[in-house]
Parts: C-alpha cells; structure tokens; sequence
C-alpha cells in the first residue's frame, strides 16, 4: 500500500498539513461472475491491493484533490452540475453526491490518493477508490451510515456518475473484506456469511494478460440488458421471477422462441453460473479442491462462449493453465481483458508460472503481469 506516497504528498501539495488516512481494497472474485446484477451469489475476497486517501476539511464548499499516481488535480464544488472533466475525480464527485442525496451533511475537503490496484485488471480498482471515499466520509463527518448503505453509495456513483451499470459485488467485497475470508453474498437478500479460504496445498495466483478492451463498458451494459429482458419475458408466465436468479433452465427452454438467441446464451450462462457457485460452496465444506476447479474451468467456458465476455489473450492463458494441470482457472471479474484466477497445487505452480510467461509472450509478444494475493480486510482508517 502507498501510504507514505500519500503522507508525503498530501502535505506537498496542502502547504505541509496532515489528514486522516484511510484505505479500502480491490477484490478478487472465486466463483459467480455477472451474478451480482442478477440477484444471485458471488464469493469474492478483499486483496491486500488497494487506495489509500488522505483527507482533511478545508472549510470552503470546495473540494481540491490530488491523484498522485497521476500527477494530476482537481477542484470542484458539491452541487450537481460541478461535475469536474478528469474521469478518477467524478467517482469522489460521485460519491459526494450520493452520501449527500442519502442526507448526509458535507462540506470541501483537501485530498489526495494513491492505489496498487492494477488498472484494468479485474480487480476493481474503481470500487477501491469510491469505497475509500463513501467510507471516509462517513467517518469524518458522522453520518452514521451503514456498511451496506456505504457499499451502495460506490454502485450509485457507478450508475449515476461513472455510466456502468455494475452489481453490488465489487463495492460490498472493498467494505466488507475480511483477512484470511472469503465472502458467500446473496445479493438479492445481502444476506452473506464468510468463508475462512486458505487451501493447504493450493495457490491462487492471478495472470493478467495486461489487455484491455475498448468498449468494455457498453458491452457490460449490454449484457444486463440481455438478462433483464430474458428474465421479464420469464416473468410473463412466472411471476415470481424478480431476476435470472430465480429462473431454471426449464423456464428459459419455455421462451426459447420469443427471445434472441443471444439473449438465450446470456441467460443460460448466468443460470448455470448461480448454480455453480451453490456447488464451490459445498465442495468448499468438504475440501473438495477438485470439484471447485471443475466449475472454475466451466465458468470460464460459460464466459467465452455463451457470455462472450473472454478474449484470445484469456482464453490463451486458460488454455495453458488446462495443459500443465492447474486445478481450476477462469476469466475473473467482468471480463474484456483483465486478468484470469487460477487454484494450482503448489508443487505445479512454478512450473505453470514459467509455461505461461514464455507460451505467452511467443504468441502475443509480452509477458502477462503476475499477482500474488493475500485475502485481507476491508476499508478502514489507518491514522
Ligand atoms: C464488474 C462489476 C461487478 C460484477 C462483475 C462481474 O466487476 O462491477 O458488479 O458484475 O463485473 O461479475
């Protein structure tokens, strides 16, 4: 964590004052991708990644802040129409917003960040930099907003600010992380339970294939819209359907020919994938690494071929990790790029590691970046 980047240049650029510190982190994310907005179950993890932000009340109705990594700064007020150019200040404008329209009681701050989550990767930067603010802010001024109401706080300034029309599950994992946890979230009842996750024997290692793709966003939304309207034509003939959470594939096969074909991939994925994550569940209870691999592999054929949420680069890799014997390996997050999740036995993953490194660079001419997590706590203040 960056936090004597922060400390020193908070007091750069804020003639020598000092702050509070807070930090909240990325994410990784076992089993259950494009659940979230669907009403079903995730269980992600909060990694020893994240931002850090420094801040301290001005007294103006301005805030002035800093993206150190950037080198770049930004001053705007609180009122709807001060939305400031640079895209990292709209997610503290964003967040601002929301807390303000919750009722909560704001004035200008100074500011400054850092994070090590990398860009881009699957790891929800984004959710870090938005939970570290919904998190100070509560604290600083008071306002005695809940975790949740916290976690929600960063998913509206998504929809509202930011234009992704994300799930719960990025912003709950940054608040709610737990060290040595990971998280069971129903995210339609919230109701959640932590899983305490260090496999003896086993590694999760994390392979980006430093890819990002254009676009992204729009084809995030895309894929919502696709679930949303698959599941209100379920509805038509059951109407306890709220969300794909609740549909089986028997109802699906029933609409068959009055939804598009791809629709009919994206609501197979997501119903399947809610089903695999109840599976990791229980293989979890029994130590069945086996089983939790199994239905890592199949979530991510799910994501590249009914989702269409993977890319040459992922599948590359996933490929690699089903030929030196990797346990389970998936496209993790929300896909496009970014990173793939591996579970490999420990005495498999040096050589796992080696074989991707040069498999990949041969084909695509880079090496991918490789992450080593430590499943770690969520937000809080560190001075
Ligand atoms: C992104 C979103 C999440 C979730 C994942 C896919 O990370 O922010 O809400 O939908 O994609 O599981």
């Amino acid at each position: 964590m960056n936090i004597e980047k922060v400390r020193t240049g908070f007091a750069e650029h804020f003639n020598g004052a000092a702050g509070a510190v807070y930090t909240s982190p990325g994410r990784i994310n076992l089993i259950g991708e494009h659940t979230d907005y669907n009403g079903g179950f995730v269980f992600p993890g909060a990694i020893d990644k994240g931002m850090v932000a420094e801040i301290k009340l001005n007294g103006t109705d301005k805030v002035r802040a800093v993206a150190l990594d950037l080198n770049e700064t930004a001053e705007f007020g609180l009122n709807e129409n001060d939305l400031p150019a640079q895209g990292w200040a709209k997610y503290i404008f964003g967040v601002c917003r929301e807390i303000i329209k919750r009722g909560g009681k704001i004035s200008g701050f100074d500011t400054a960040f850092s994070g090590d989550v990398p860009l881009g990767a699957g790891m929800s930067s984004s959710a870090a930099l938005e939970s570290v603010y919904a998190f100070a802010l509560n604290d600083l001024f008071s306002l005695g907003i809940d975790k949740f109401e916290l976690a929600k706080t960063g998913q509206a300034t998504e929809h509202n600010y930011v234009g992704v029309m994300c799930g719960i599950m990025d912003q709950f994992a940054s608040i709610f992380g737990k060290e040595g946890s990971l998280m069971l979230l129903d995210c339609r009842s919230l109701e959640h339970k932590y899983f305490p996750f260090s496999p003896a024997g086993y590694k999760l290692v994390l392979l980006d294939s430093a890819v990002k793709h254009e676009l992204a966003d729009s084809a995030y939304n895309k894929r919502r819209q696709s679930c949303e309207r698959v599941a209100a034509t379920i509805r038509q003939t059951h109407p306890e359907v709220a969300f794909l959470r609740d549909a089986t594939m028997e109802m699906l096969n029933e609409v068959k020919g009055e939804v598009s074909e791809e629709d009919y991939m994206r609501a197979e994925y997501v119903i399947e994938e809610v089903q695999r994550v109840m599976d990791v569940c229980a293989a979890l209870e029994k130590g069945d690494y086996e089983t939790v691999g199994d239905r890592m592999y199949k979530t991510h054929h799910g994501m590249s071929k009914l989702y269409e949420v993977s890319c040459e680069e992922l599948d590359f890799l996933n490929g690699i990790a089903k030929k030196c014997g990797v346990t389970g390996s998936r496209v993790m997050g929300g896909g496009f790029g970014g990173c793939i999740i591996n579970l490999v036995k420990e005495e498999l993953y040096d050589n796992f590691v080696k074989e991707a490194f040069r498999a990949y660079k041969d084909r695509f001419g880079h090496e991918p970046k490789l992450y080593d997590v430590v499943i770690s706590d969520g937000a809080r203040r560190l001075y």
